[in-house]
C-alpha cells in the first residue's frame, strides 16, 4: 500500500528517483505532488509543514506519477505542461519540450523588434514551432505583431493549434509544412526569422534519457552534420525576409563556427553567435544583405 503521510510519501519519492537516476529528484517529487495536489511546490511545502496526509487515490496517483517518472519519462510529460517565458504550454508524446536556453533566444528577437521599433502588422516568422512556444511567446508578449509558425511534424502541429486556442493568439497563424520552400507568397517581406530546429548530427547520441527516449527524432537529429534543416532555413529565410532583417538561429553549443560559415557562405552578413546564461554559445543571428 502507498504511504498516506505527505512527508513520509515524499521521502519515498525522492528515494525512489534518486535510485532511478533521476537529477534534482526533490524538485522532482514536489512538482508532481504539487500536479496531483492542484497547487505549486510552496503549497506542497506547506502541505508538508502542517502535517497533511494523502486520500489513497492521491497517495496512488502520486506512486504511479513517481513510477512514470522512475522510468525517466520527462515531468512535462506527466503533468502534461511546460512553462516557457510567460506561459504554460501543453506537451506530451510527439511534441518538443521547450528548454528554457530557447526563452534568451526569443528574447533576442524581442530585443531587436523593439530596438528598430517594430510597427503593428510587423510580419515575424518562427520555423520549427514544435509547441508553438517561440511564436506564442512573441504573439502574446507583442500582441501588435503578425506571427507565423511553420511546423512538419502533425503530431506537434497539433498541439500548437491547441495552445494557440487556449491562448487566444489571435494574431499567430499556424502552417503544417516544411521550412524548403515555405511561403512561396513572402517575397522580401518578413521582418525577422527566428528558429530553433533540430541540429544533432545523426549518429550522436543525446546525453539525457529523456531527450532520447521521449522526444520526437524529427525534432533532434538534422542529418548526418546536425545542419540539414539549417541550410534550409538560410535558402527559404533569404527569400521571404526584408533586406536587413535577422534570421536567429538557435544551435548546439559546437555548432557556431560552422553555421557563421554556411551562412556567409549563403550571402549572410554580420553573422554573429552568442551565449546562453550558462555561457555556452547557443544561437546565431544573421542578415539578409541589403544590396
Ligand atoms: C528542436 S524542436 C523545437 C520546437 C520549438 N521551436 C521549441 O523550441 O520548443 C524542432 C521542431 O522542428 C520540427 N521540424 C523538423 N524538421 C522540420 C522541417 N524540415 N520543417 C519544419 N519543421 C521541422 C520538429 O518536428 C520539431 O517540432
Amino acid at each position: 500500500m502507498p504511504l498516506t503521510e505527505l512527508r513520509a510519501a515524499l521521502a519515498d519519492a525522492v528515494d525512489r528517483l534518486e535510485r532511478a537516476g533521476v537529477p534534482n529528484s526533490d524538485v522532482d517529487a514536489e512538482l508532481l505532488a504539487a500536479h496531483i495536489l492542484n497547487t505549486n511546490r510552496g503549497g506542497v511545502q506547506a502541505a508538508v509543514a502542517s502535517g497533511r496526509h494523502l486520500s489513497d487515490d492521491e497517495a496512488l496517483s502520486l506512486a504511479k506519477a513517481i513510477e512514470r517518472r522512475a522510468e525517466r519519462e520527462p515531468l512535462q510529460h506527466i503533468t502534461g505542461l511546460a512553462p516557457f517565458r510567460y506561459l504554460e504550454l501543453e506537451v506530451g508524446p510527439g511534441v518538443f519540450i521547450p528548454r528554457p536556453e530557447t526563452e534568451i533566444v526569443t528574447q533576442a528577437a524581442l530585443d531587436y523588434l523593439r530596438s528598430v521599433k517594430a510597427e503593428s502588422g510587423t510580419v515575424v516568422v518562427d520555423f520549427c514551432t514544435g509547441s508553438g512556444a517561440i511564436a506564442l511567446a512573441l504573439a502574446t508578449e507583442r500582441p501588435e505583431l503578425h506571427v507565423y509558425g511553420v511546423e512538419k511534424s502533425a503530431e506537434a502541429y497539433a498541439y500548437a493549434e491547441r495552445n494557440k486556442t487556449k491562448l487566444g493568439a489571435r494574431n499567430l497563424t499556424l502552417h503544417l509544412g516544411d521550412v524548403a520552400g515555405a511561403f512561396p507568397e513572402f517575397d522580401s517581406t518578413v521582418s525577422l526569422v527566428i528558429s530553433n530546429p533540430p541540429y544533432i548530427p545523426v549518429a550522436a547520441t543525446p546525453r539525457d534519457i529523456e531527450v532520447r527516449k521521449f522526444d520526437p527524432a524529427l525534432a533532434l537529429y538534422g542529418g548526418e552534420d546536425g545542419l540539414d534543416v539549417i541550410r534550409d532555413l538560410s535558402e527559404t529565410s533569404k527569400r521571404i525576409l526584408k533586406p536587413g532583417g535577422p534570421l536567429i538561429i538557435e544551435h548546439g553549443e559546437l555548432q557556431g563556427a560552422a553555421i557563421r560559415a554556411l551562412l556567409m557562405h549563403d550571402g549572410w552578413s554580420d553573422a554573429e553567435t552568442h551565449p546562453d546564461l550558462t555561457g555556452r554559445d547557443r544561437f546565431t543571428v544573421a542578415y539578409k544583405r541589403i544590396s
